[in-house]
Formats: C-alpha cells, sequence, structure tokens
C-alpha cells in the first residue's frame, strides 16, 4: 500500500457520521443548526483547537470575499470557522473521503454550504485552476507529506501574487524520541515529521518569501494539559470530542504528543508566507 493510502486508512473509520450524530444526539444538540464554535471540540483537529485557528486566521489577514483553499481540511472545522467569522469562500481538500462526507454533513448541520465547499484529493494534485484563490492555509497535516516542496509548489501555482499561506505544524527539534501512536500516524511508516529549516528550504523553493514564524509550543503544551486534566477529572469524555476521530488510542496518542513536546522533541511552529 502506498503512504497516501495508509493515511487515508489511518484516519478513516467507516463509523464516523455515525458516531457524531449519536454524540449530538447524547449532548441534546441532534437536529439543531450548530455553530463552528458548538462543533469545535470534535472538528478542530489540532494542537490548540479553536484558539489556534483563530490565531491562523489573524496571521492570515483575512476579509469578507477572499477564496481560501484549506489543504488537508479534515471534518472542516477550521474551513467552517473562516467562513462564519471572516465571511470567506473556503474550499476545503483532504485525501481521508470519510472526513470530506462528513465534512459536507457538518456543513449542511451549520447552515454554511454557500460559503463552505469539500473536495476528496491529495494536496500534490489539486483540483482547481491556477492562480484562483487569495489565501492557502494547511493544519497539521505536513507531518503526514514527505513531499513538502511538492505540496507547497501545488500550492504556490493555485494563489494569486501576494497571496498568503499560513502552515501551522509540529516540526523536529532535538534528538529526543518519536512516539507512536500519534494523531498522524501509527507508526514511523507515515509519518513525515520534518525540521523547521526543511520547511523554509521547500517554502523558498516552491517561490514563497517567508513572513513570519510564530513558536506556539507554550500555548499548545497548556491547552493540551488542560484538555488532558478535564478527562482525568470526568468520568467519561463528553461526548463530543477528538476521541470520536481518534478512537480507542485517544489517551496514548494525546500523552505521546505532550511527552514529545515537553522532551522538545517536537515543536509547534506556526508559518506565514507570501507568494513571491
Ligand atoms: C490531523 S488532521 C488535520 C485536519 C484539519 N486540518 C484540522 O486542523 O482540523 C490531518 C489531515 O490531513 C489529511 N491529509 C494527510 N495527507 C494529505 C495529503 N497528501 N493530501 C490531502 N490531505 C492529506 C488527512 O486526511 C487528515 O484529514
Amino acid at each position: 500500500m502506498n503512504a497516501e493510502a495508509e493515511i487515508g486508512r489511518h484516519y478513516a473509520s467507516g463509523r464516523l457520521l455515525e458516531a457524531i450524530l449519536a454524540a449530538l444526539a447524547a449532548s441534546g444538540k441532534q437536529g439543531a443548526k450548530l455553530t463552528p464554535e458548538e462543533l469545535a471540540p470534535l472538528d478542530e483537529f489540532h494542537l490548540g483547537g479553536l484558539e489556534a485557528t483563530q490565531a491562523i486566521a489573524e496571521g492570515l489577514e483575512l476579509h469578507p470575499g477572499l477564496r481560501l483553499l484549506d489543504v488537508g481540511c479534515g471534518i472542516g472545522g477550521p474551513a467552517r470557522y473562516f467562513a462564519a467569522a471572516h465571511g470567506c469562500q473556503v474550499h476545503g481538500l483532504d485525501l481521508t473521503e470519510e472526513f470530506v462526507s462528513v465534512a459536507r454533513r457538518l456543513t449542511e448541520m451549520t447552515g454554511l454550504t454557500e460559503r463552505v465547499e469539500f473536495h476528496q484529493a491529495s494536496a500534490l494534485k489539486p483540483p482547481f485552476f491556477a492562480a484562483s484563490f487569495d489565501r492557502a492555509v494547511m493544519i497539521h497535516v505536513g507531518m503526514n507529506v514527505s513531499d513538502k516542496a511538492g505540496v507547497f509548489r501545488a500550492v504556490r501555482a493555485l494563489l494569486k501574487p501576494q497571496g498568503r499561506f499560513a502552515i501551522f505544524d509540529l516540526v523536529r527539534t532535538g534528538n529526543g524520541a518519536l512516539r507512536y501512536p500519534a494523531p498522524w500516524a501509527g507508526g514511523e511508516a507515515t509519518s513525515f515529521v520534518a525540521a523547521a529549516d526543511a520547511y523554509r528550504e521547500a517554502l523558498a523553493a516552491a517561490g514563497f518569501r517567508l513572513e513570519q514564524e510564530t513558536d506556539r509550543t507554550a500555548s499548545g503544551v497548556a491547552f493540551l494539559r488542560r484538555a488532558m486534566a478535564a478527562r482525568a477529572a470526568a468520568a467519561a469524555p463528553p461526548p463530543l470530542g477528538l476521541h470520536l476521530l481518534m478512537g480507542k488510542r485517544t489517551p496514548a496518542m494525546l500523552q505521546n504528543v505532550l511527552t514529545m513536546l515537553e522532551e522538545g522533541a517536537l515543536s509547534a511552529i506556526e508559518f506565514v508566507a507570501l507568494a513571491a
């Protein structure tokens, strides 16, 4: 099996929509029109959750009417937030078919279908016209991508000149061990964590000028510690949460990320680059 097929298998369960509908019913939210904030514990699949997405929105300098590409959009939490809070027209792209179909359903349930669309494809072969986007974002996807320069070239081709591209990823620092399972991979075969230098070089090679680089490790660690303490204090996890996406290995995955951040094996870095 090639890496992309294996990555799709890592994320898909075949039962995600069913599990989400049951969790919505258990939290008394079935049938109601939902807001991106209500779904955030479930659909913001990255360190820092909605807070991190809000910080990314600032770096992207969003405003109504902009066309924004979300590369590796997952089940669409950030995409719906950018549309609802900033009035953007968002196109989400993801490898995992099940995530794309759940993303569409949640977008109907939030009443955002006129502003947000989803497409199933690899980030290396995005199905869009050249120079058709004002902004692009890629959140916690690079850890699954070996050819980062290839993805950045594809994104560069889709952006208009001076278009902004924000990336938020976990990058390799120090010599501490990488621990699996991690939220993005069960083992080394589908994990392509790289150093910040590799991102800088790949961005430059793809025709981007790095404008800003922000270390979000400290706020990410604080966020994860709070989330894990809340889980430990409760008898059971709240119905809507990332455990619906990560499954039974959720506690081990979260603990491994926390340990890697605390030991300095990983840092959480946000890059903002301009299409030169
Ligand atoms: C950790 S999730 C993050 C989802 C979303 N960006 C978020 O922050 O909520 C990583 C996502 O990247 C997608 N992905 C991984 N490799 C990809 C690729 N080569 N092309 C498109 N999507 C990819 C996975 O299917 C998964 O949905």
